[in-house]
């Protein structure tokens, strides 16, 4: 009984470590400005789920889209526009980001978002189904970087897309290729069996070379990342 309770006291504490380092690297180095504070007060007050990427996983993609000197910027995914005003930031005045939304609400939602921070001059929301939509890009490609965050079982034909609309040193990013170990496993559900594919992909494909990450909620889930070799 006490080795049980010293031993939940230990995880705990270990929690907190984990909770505090994440607080710290985010007060640091991933302050959220004003027009992402209020693209996330938005989403939350017209009900949609809070599933969009932490400020270390937004200043990760700002990272990465410099990396590649990203000028022009795919997303897969919008949510309330949150990662994509990350996105958008980190490009000059001339880039340009598309991003690929099946709700019309969340849609208008991000159009919104977009003009409050600043950043309409250089993103667009287009409205429909991922799958139905890609094919009408080709003749904006290829884009340095995109973001694959949308629903989970198409992640392979993501995938195939975003290697087709890419170029030697472009970044490819995937959310949620973790979730808590079964991203490894055998997949319990399609969601999980297009991440299980997607990992697997990226992992043997010799045109990328690629890393998992463990980043996001207490380190249990976290971004795919693969560069095209050059
Ligand atoms: N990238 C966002 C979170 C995206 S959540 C952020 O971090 O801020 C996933 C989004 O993908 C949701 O808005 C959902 O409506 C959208 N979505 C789901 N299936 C889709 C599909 N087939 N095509 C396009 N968007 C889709
Ligand atoms: C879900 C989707 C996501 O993209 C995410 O980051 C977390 C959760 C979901 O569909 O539950
Ligand atoms: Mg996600």
């Amino acid at each position: 009984m006490s080795d049980d309770n010293s031993s939940l006291a230990e995880l705990q504490q270990q929690a907190k470590i984990r909770q505090n380092i994440v607080e710290a690297i985010t007060h640091q180095f991933a302050a959220e400005d004003e027009g992402l504070q209020r693209a996330l007060q938005a989403a939350k007050q017209a009900g949609l789920p809070e599933i969009q990427i932490s400020p270390i996983q937004g200043k990760l993609l700002q990272l990465l889209a410099v990396a590649c000197n990203a000028q022009k910027i795919l997303e897969i995914g919008s949510l309330g526009g949150y990662s994509g005003i990350w996105l958008a930031r980190s490009l000059p005045a001339s880039g340009r980001f598309i991003t690929l939304e099946i709700n019309p609400t969340h849609a208008r939602l991000v159009r919104n978002s977009f003009a409050q921070a600043g950043v309409s001059d250089r993103a667009e929301v287009r409205v429909g189904k991922a799958l139905d939509l890609l094919p009408q890009l080709q003749n904006e490609a290829p884009f340095d970087l995109i973001f694959i965050d949308a629903d989970k079982p198409p992640y392979p034909q993501y995938l195939e897309w975003a290697l087709r609309f890419s170029r030697p040193g472009s970044i490819i990013v995937a959310d949620n290729c973790i979730r808590s170990g079964k991203a490894f496993q055998k997949p319990v559900d399609e969601g999980m069996a297009g991440i299980v594919a997607y990992n697997k992909r990226i992992a043997s494909d010799p045109r990328l070379i690629s890393l998992v990450l463990a980043m996001d909620d207490d380190y249990t889930d976290g971004f795919a990342i693969s560069v095209v070799r050059r």
